[in-house]
């Protein structure tokens, strides 16, 4: 097997993967015993690729036998009864017929049926920070959520403490819910616990209590969007396509398994986009000069007559360029997602890699690999530029997946998360100057570049920053509009 540090009988590595940031851990693991390392997490075969190009190879490449999921325990089986299409094997009828569902609601094509609401809820997000520029971080993530909700549901949420999002929320925060912090649950390492009498598994109680309410609530959204569809007050959404399909056959779910289904957005794409979206303004505090040229970028295309607009995105090359370095500066899904696993024996550069390994594609380290990414901790938009020399062809403006996963398990939101950013970084730049506040002597508080939270989705700590609006016709254009949205937000309230 690929080298890696020595572990103990039975329990391998386990105890050597820290709780805390473990993919720091794991970028060390790669520097010391190169970029395709391995570990063993109790009896499981654990690769952790530290290159894009490894990842590429093996993910992409080999994803025939590269796109499974390893075995969730907790998060899956008991949680969900295997409901959950995110941590299920790639052998599976439900992750194909689910799979299917999240492509055709939001393929490259198909994401600009949602422009009209990202446009309308960036608008929301522009007045918000306007009038109340200290919790810019709570607004982003509402703006996500209901972005989500949404394109999910056909309905908006005016706030994050709203009852679908706080349940589902919760649903996700539930411990056994975050499903790839290695090495976190005995019973994942140890399945045959599962063996020991029903009452002496100490480990089901809560997952157990969480499952109740979320087939709760899950089939009550559905049941929602089928009475609003039957009356024609729907929006176009993935529930009411996924009914629709069911109707002419094209699925074959049963309520739970569909409730469940349409659900993924939630988990999957609220932290993201938000946490992105503070990672951008973190940024922007700490490079004012990449600010200011974006600033000029959007000034000579846009100008102050009218804000930026989705048509206006191949005229904004710059922009583009530093939306794909902030996904890259700091990603947020800093394992690269739920880990992948093989499905058959393998051999790669002379190593064994053996079915039924767990695969970390450790976006964190591969973000920061000094050969595709010369000074890593630089924020750096011309890297994407074509006037750039490449160190590698898929680094560029319009390729760059990288932040998004790999193959068969690629991120299916990657374009309305693309349209979210570019939406909401082009506006933020057009209306506000970000910067740093004071401290009592007048002096810049630059935030910590590295202060993120210890999460599987890992995001900025909270921070301090002002938002201050370009000047007043910006100011006049930001209320005109939001009178406007709010007539038109009706029909999705
Ligand atoms: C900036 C925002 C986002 C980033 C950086 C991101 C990144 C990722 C990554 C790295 C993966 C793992 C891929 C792999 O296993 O190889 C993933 C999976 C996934 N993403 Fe996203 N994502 C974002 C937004 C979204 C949005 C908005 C949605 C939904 C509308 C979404 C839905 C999903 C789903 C359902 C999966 C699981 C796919 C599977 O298991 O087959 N993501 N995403």
């Amino acid at each position: 097997m690929p080298p890696g540090p020595l572990g103990l009988p039975w329990i391998g590595n386990r105890s050597q993967v820290p709780s805390f940031k473990p993919w720091i851990k794991f970028a060390e693991w790669n520097k010391e015993y190169g970029p395709v390392s391995s570990i063993m997490l109790g009896s499981t075969p654990t690769i952790i690729l530290g290159k894009a190009q490894h990842a590429w190879d093996l993910l992409e490449k080999r994803s025939e036998i590269y796109s499974s999921r390893p075995r969730f325990v907790m998060a899956s089986e008991i949680l969900s009864e295997d409901r959950r299409g995110l941590m299920l094997p790639n052998s599976s009828d439900l992750w194909k017929q689910w799979r299917k569902m999240l492509h055709n609601g939001f393929h490259v094509r198909k994401a600009p049926v949602y422009h009209t609401i990202q446009s309308l809820e960036s608008k929301v997000l522009l007045k918000q920070i306007m009038d109340d520029p200290k919790n810019f971080d709570g607004y982003m993530k509402r703006y996500a959520a209901s972005v989500v909700t949404s394109v999910t549901y056909g309905r908006r949420v005016e706030s994050v403490e709203e009852w679908v999002v706080k349940e589902n929320m919760a649903s996700m925060d539930c411990e056994s819910a975050l499903p790839t912090l290695p090495g976190k649950f005995l019973v994942e390492s140890w399945p045959w616990l599962l063996n020991l009498p029903r009452s002496l598994q100490w480990f089901r109680k809560d997952p157990e209590e969480r499952k109740k309410q979320d087939e709760h609530f899950l089939l009550y959204l559905l049941n929602d969007v089928r009475a609003r569809s039957k009356n024609g007050t729907c929006h176009d959404c993935l529930t009411s396509q996924a009914l629709a399909n069911r109707e002419e056959g094209k699925v074959v779910m049963t309520d739970l398994q569909l409730a469940y289904s349409v659900s993924s957005p939630f988990g999957a794409g609220i932290e993201t986009t938000a946490g992105t979206l503070s990672v951008f303004t973190l940024a922007m505090l700490i490079f004012p000069e990449v600010l200011k040229k974006a600033q000029e970028e959007v000034d000579r295309v846009v100008g102050s007559e009218r804000m930026p607009e989705f048509h206006d995105k191949d005229q904004l090359p710059y922009v583009t360029a530093l939306i794909n370095e902030t996904l890259r500066w700091r990603p947020i899904p800093v394992l690269g997602g739920t880990a992948h696993a093989s499905t058959a024996d393998d051999e790669y550069q002379g190593k064994f890699i053996p079915k039924g390994s767990s695969v970390y594609a450790n976006m964190y380290g591969i973000m920061r690999d000094e050969e595709l990414f010369p000074s890593p901790d630089d924020f750096q938009p011309e890297r994407f530029l074509p006037e750039t020399k490449t160190t590698h062809p898929r680094i560029n403006l319009k390729e760059f997946d990288l932040p998004f996963g790999f193959g068969r398990r690629i991120c299916p939101g990657m374009h309305l998360a693309l349209n979210s950013l570019f939406i909401n970084v082009s506006r933020l730049l057009w209306a506000f100057d970000i910067k740093p506040v004071k401290d009592k002597d007048g002096k810049d508080i630059i935030p910590d570049s590295h202060a993120f939270t210890n999460r599987f989705n890992s995001r900025p700590l909270p921070f301090d920053c002002q938002f201050i609006v370009q000047n007043d016709r910006v100011r006049n254009m930001i209320e005109a509009e939001w009178e406007n949205v709010r007539s038109q937000l009706d029909s999705w309230n």
